[in-house]
């Protein structure tokens, strides 16, 4: 029952994945369902919904010094939720130490958000942080806000328990979405207006599921499946762990033309010491042997990957390892973090922790590395006529962003609208966007 302290407007913050980016659209929409409104940008909002994140740095402060700003005593004070990673491993000490947080939820439990709002509407706190397995889509309503490239999570969880990393703690074990819910999901984004989806999963390729018919189908065959979607142009996935891939799944690369050519495989490191040590299951040389046979399969993939400098017991040699795996691959992109230590992992009481000034240091080289080939790349781009899918809208009139297949930022000048896939020729390259002269444009 709706009560005179219940919120009417509501505002979600979300942090870090593009997995909670898709949990805190599924919250919105949640709410929006309940009636309760979005806060008009830059209003104060009734419901504050901080969509934590727990992988790296000091996480959990950033939550309470957000709290802190929250209810700095300027005679507002928001009904505060804390969801995400953070909830789901700190909810408790989040209830003691900050009374004006009023629920705490978990990513597997966030479906119960609005009976907890009622609650908190009459006083009462309240933490979810169960994780029954798959019973959150089941509730949440059905797909309609959606903007031209949408995502779509298919698989949860993970099982690999890299030495280092909160993910298997926070998100649990893996678990599959079923195969029809996904078909039927995707469709209903198609039908909201999307045109491009990328399917998402702490281990996204070790996604498998049964058909109606009891028939395992693999995570190329879900890939196949969509690219009959007559609406959808384009199909995307991350993130992947390189021991679940297969040889299907590099196939369908060179075979679904709406399959993009872009894979993101984190690596982490390029010395074999510090990947047995991270418990990461793969090689320097298996993961570069992987990376040949997909570009066999498609020879134009651009790739991306993932980095962590300064774990445990790193040495100079080791990194020079990494440095010299990143010149073999040549990344169009890629993400690096200094080895963060979270609490409750194996790795943050292993010996031989380092200064902050070596892992600065070390990360300063290796994203010079790392721009310097991203720039390498879309400079190599110029020349190049693709499609651009219009995901929003320049500051100058007239100006329109998009991604070119390659996941690259392309801005152009022109008669567009949202949705549009746009024929362009890439005509000017900088370090993280590329200039487009259009040369046609497909409506959306
Ligand atoms: N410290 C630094 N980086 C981390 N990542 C995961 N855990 C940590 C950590 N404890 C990085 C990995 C992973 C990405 C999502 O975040 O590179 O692939
Ligand atoms: Fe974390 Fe490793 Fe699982 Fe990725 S594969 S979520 S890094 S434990």
């Amino acid at each position: 029952m709706r009560n005179s302290n219940s919120p009417r407007t509501y505002r979600v913050k979300s942090f870090g994945c593009q997995m909670n980016v898709y949990d805190g659209e599924r919250m919105a929409e949640m709410l929006d369902e309940h009636g309760i409104a979005p806060a008009p940008d830059g209003e104060d909002a009734d419901l504050i919904v901080l969509n934590t994140c727990h992988i790296r740095e000091k996480a959990a402060e950033k939550v309470y010094s957000d709290i802190g700003r929250l209810t700095k005593g300027d005679g507002r004070n928001p009904m505060i939720a804390v969801a995400g990673c953070v909830a789901q491993a700190e909810g408790e000490e989040i209830m003691k130490r900050a009374p004006a947080v009023s629920m705490v939820v978990g990513p597997q439990a966030y479906h119960r958000l609005p009976g907890m709002i009622e609650q908190a509407a009459k006083g009462k706190r309240a933490t979810d942080t169960d994780m029954p397995e798959d019973a959150k889509f089941a509730a949440l309503p059905r797909r309609r806000k959606v903007g031209p490239s949408a995502f779509l999570t298919v698989q949860e969880g993970c099982d690999k328990f890299c030495t280092y990393c909160v993910v298997p703690y926070t998100r649990g074990a893996e678990i599959s979405r079923p195969y029809t819910d996904l078909l039927r999901e995707a469709e209903t984004l198609v039908d909201a207006g999307a045109r491009e989806i990328t399917l998402l999963g702490q281990n996204v390729n070790a996604w498998s599921a049964e058909d109606d018919r009891g028939r395992r189908i693999g995570f190329d065959g879900l890939i196949r499946q969509l690219a009959t979607l007559p609406g959808l142009q384009r199909i995307r996935y991350t993130t992947s762990h390189p021991t679940d891939m297969d040889e299907r799944l590099i196939a369908a690369h060179g075979e679904v033309g709406k399959l993009m050519p872009f894979l993101h495989l984190p690596v982490q490191s390029g010395s074999d010491r510090v990947l047995k040590a991270m418990n990461r299951s793969h090689t320097a040389d298996s993961y570069l042997r992987l990376l040949e046979r997909f570009r066999a399969a498609r020879p134009d993939i651009a790739l991306s990957g993932d980095f962590i400098v300064g774990f445990p017991g790193e040495t100079e040699e080791d990194f020079a390892a990494t440095l010299s795996l990143v010149d073999e691959v040549n990344y169009a992109q890629a993400y690096s973090f200094k080895y963060s230590p979270r609490p409750g992992t194996p790795a943050a009481s292993m010996d031989g922790q380092l200064p902050r000034e070596v892992m600065d240091e070390r990360l300063q080289r290796l994203q010079a590395a790392l721009n310097r080939d991203q720039h390498a790349f879309n400079a190599a781009s110029v020349g190049r006529t693709c499609e651009v899918l219009v995901d929003r809208q320049g500051k100058k009139p007239g100006q329109w962003l998009g991604k070119s297949p390659w996941l690259q930022s392309v801005f152009f000048e022109g008669d567009a609208q949202m949705g549009d896939m746009v024929h362009v020729e890439l005509a000017e390259a900088g370090p993280n966007s590329l200039r487009g002269r259009p040369l046609e444009i497909v409506p959306a």
